[in-house]
């Protein structure tokens, strides 16, 4: 078997919140943003990331990155164990791994123009704003598909299809190996996320990119990934390759959130008739016990609320965390 891009191992993230507050009152806690989570990513691959808001997918991707460091658990990039490493040594896979976010508008600093915002990663990593920086920001906003005279505008100058495109170019600029796309497209109208997923799946076979594509349902992630894994309240439920995960999702969760994607086709409707998800997402700071989803699963049993189901192989790259499901 060849070496996974990206591989996972119990990787956690808790936050300390509350303490303080008027006279130190409120009590702190621990909230678990994500909880032993293990997966891995293949060289040239897509992993779809879903599951609703405030259930640890950015966290998830910024602890892939080592944006922040995890409370527990490891990351391997390309074999190499990042998790323990120092500055210096980290800087060498920096490079290597970059992210796009929802808000472009946000990320890219409204006073740099064009050419300067995607320059800055290279200058960053040693390079100077030379003719050949310059070259290399010319062919990227080419392959994003924007004109050359767009180099010297600034942000509020483009649509927010546009700013994506920059903050893309200037993810790319470094020739990185892995694109974490956190919530890329989800801001955008339905016809300008196509026109951008499609960008992105021609950037992939150029260049050979492996991507974490994180949406918080599960149609934006239906195009572009070839592996889909579901998360509920900082545990991963549910991963499979995109055509079990659409038509034979064996998690109550993931067959909720594939009920609630609009029908396609005509034949598909009768998924309406599947179960459709109830209630609002339980605080991740007050977790249900046993299984987190049991307060929500219409089939929920007794040993649902004592005991978390492992997340257990059922068939060759098909892993569900559910005690309905025999391994
Ligand atoms: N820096 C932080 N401090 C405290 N809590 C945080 C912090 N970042 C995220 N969280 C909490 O962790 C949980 C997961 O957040 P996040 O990863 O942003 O979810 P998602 O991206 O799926 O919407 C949420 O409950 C959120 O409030
Ligand atoms: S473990 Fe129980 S509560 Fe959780 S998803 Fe499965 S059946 Fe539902
Ligand atoms: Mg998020």
């Amino acid at each position: 078997m060849t070496t996974p891009l990206i591989e996972a191992t119990a990787l956690s993230k808790h936050f300390e919140v509350g303490g303080g507050g008027l006279f130190g009152l409120r009590k702190p806690a621990t909230l678990k943003a994500v909880d032993e989570v293990s997966f891995t990513i293949k060289a040239g691959e897509t992993l779809g990331l879903v599951g609703e808001s405030g259930c640890g997918k950015s966290t998830l991707g910024r602890l892939l990155l080592r944006l922040i460091e995890p409370t527990s658990g490891r990351v391997a990039f390309d074999g190499n164990e990042i998790t323990g490493i120092g500055r210096m040594e980290m800087r060498g896979f920096r490079r290597s791994m970059q992210i796009i976010f929802q808000d472009p508008y946000g990320a890219l600093n409204p006073r740099m123009s064009v050419e300067d915002i995607i320059a800055e990663p290279l200058l960053i990593h040693g390079a100077r704003m030379n003719a050949e920086t310059r070259g290399k920001v010319a062919q990227m906003l080419e392959k994003v598909g924007l004109p050359a005279r767009a180099l010297d505008r600034f942000p509020h100058e483009f649509s927010g299809g546009q700013r994506q495109r920059i903050g893309i170019a200037r993810a790319l600029v470094l020739h990185p190996r892995l694109i974490v796309c956190d919530e890329a497209v989800s801001a955008l109208d339905v016809s300008v996320q196509a026109q951008i997923v499609n960008l992105l799946q021609d950037l992939q076979r150029e260049m050979g990119l492996t991507y974490l594509f994180i949406a918080h349902d599960l149609s934006v992630v239906r195009h572009i990934s070839d592996r889909v894994a579901v998360m509920y309240l900082g545990k991963m439920v549910e991963v499979a390759d995109k055509a079990t995960i659409y038509a034979a999702p064996l998690h109550p969760y993931t067959q909720a959130l594939i009920a609630a994607v609009p029908a396609q086709h005509p034949a598909q409707r009768s998924r309406g008739k599947r179960q459709r998800i109830v209630g609002d997402i339980p605080s991740a700071l007050n977790p249900p016990s046993g299984c987190r989803f049991h307060t929500r699963c219409p089939h929920v049993m007794p040993v649902c609320r004592e005991t978390a189901p492992p997340l257990r192989t059922t068939a060759p790259g098909h892993q569900v965390a559910c005690h309905l499901i025999d391994p």
